[in-house]
């Protein structure tokens, strides 16, 4: 197993930020890298918020937060990340730009140094085939919000090594989660089975059988769920939800994936969620 020591985390929007904060916590230094100024300073400011909430309710203590805020950094120059041991690519959920970043990565990272994408649904096979190191790709899919949520899912691609899904896994666990390995297969394990039940709320919807609130109190209150399927969809992104539904539609190619109307109505109209102020709902 490689050793890790420092990580570059790759975009510092919602997972990205809660990525870094994490893995800063847990003892690694963290380089953020971001495109853009403004949305770096956006990231890192909402951990420094995150570390001082920690500190208010008696989480951990002020001397913590400086030992952390010390081992975290925000980079706008990709080239930084070079002496990085592991990359954390946490962009938007498209193929593109994911397939950009990761030749980008490629030409920028060490030797021996291992990629890994939090995409929820893209192939990791696809995304490591734009690479000349496939056997050092591998999927780290962590849950919204990172700080909370205990699973990380693991993807291996066709390539990936056993070294590298062994350190992946590792690193996963040091930051005090539990790992579930999935294969590569559109939507691997968690969206699979999440996204379909989300589209078919849209369904319930869209046809009229409750309206939008009835149908997250069936949820919340009929199943146990801690959030309704529109409040998560609202904060997962309805954008990234019509995303992984079109990646689970093409890559399994049954009809019952089909995107609801409805979620693409929305996200035409740019509701895209929490993130916005407006999805399902407005906030
Ligand atoms: N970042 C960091 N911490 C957060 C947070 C955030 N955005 N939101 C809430 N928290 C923390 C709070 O600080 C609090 O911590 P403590 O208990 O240690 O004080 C804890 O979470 C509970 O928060 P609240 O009491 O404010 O709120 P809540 O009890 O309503 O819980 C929730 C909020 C944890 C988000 C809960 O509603 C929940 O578990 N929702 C479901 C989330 C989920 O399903 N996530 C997975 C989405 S799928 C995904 O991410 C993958 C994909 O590919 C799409």
């Amino acid at each position: 197993m490689s050793e890790i020591k420092s990580i570059g985390v790759v975009g510092a929007g919602q997972m990205g930020r809660g990525i870094a904060q994490v893995a800063a916590m847990s003892g690694y230094n963290v380089l953020v890298f971001d495109i853009s100024e403004e949305g770096l300073k956006f990231g890192l400011d909402f951990i420094t918020k995150q570390l001082k909430r920690g500190v208010d309710k008696g989480k951990w203590d002020e001397s913590f937060v400086g030992e952390v805020e010390g081992r975290l950094s925000g980079i706008t120059d990709m080239s930084v990340l070079k002496d990085c041991d592991l990359l954390i690519e946490a962009a938007t959920e498209n193929k593109k730009i994911k397939f950009e970043i990761f030749k980008q990565l490629d030409e920028v990272a060490k030797d021996g140094a291992i990629l890994a994408t939090n995409t929820s649904s893209i192939s990791i096979t696809e995304i490591a085939a734009v690479t000349k190191r496939p056997e050092s790709v591998a999927g780290m899919h962590f849950m919204n919000p990172v700080p909370v949520m205990k699973l990380v899912e693991t993807i291996t691609g066709l390539e990936t090594s056993k070294e590298t899904i062994d350190t992946v896994e590792a690193v996963s666990e040091k930051m005090g989660k539990t790992v579930v390995r999935a294969d590569d297969v559109a939507g691997f394990a968690v969206n699979r089975i999440l996204m379909p039940m989300i589209n078919e709320a849209f369904y319930t919807l869209f046809e009229g059988v409750a309206d939008a609130k009835g149908i997250d109190n069936a949820m919340k209150l009929g199943c146990n769920q801690p959030m309704g399927p529109f409040e998560l969809a609202d904060f997962i992104g309805l954008d990234t939800c019509l995303a992984i539904m079109e990646v689970l539609h093409e890559g399994l190619g049954d009809t019952k994936y089909r995107p609801c109307p409805l979620l693409k109505k929305y996200v035409t109209a740019g509701r895209f969620g929490r993130k916005v102020g407006k999805g399902v709902y407005e906030y």
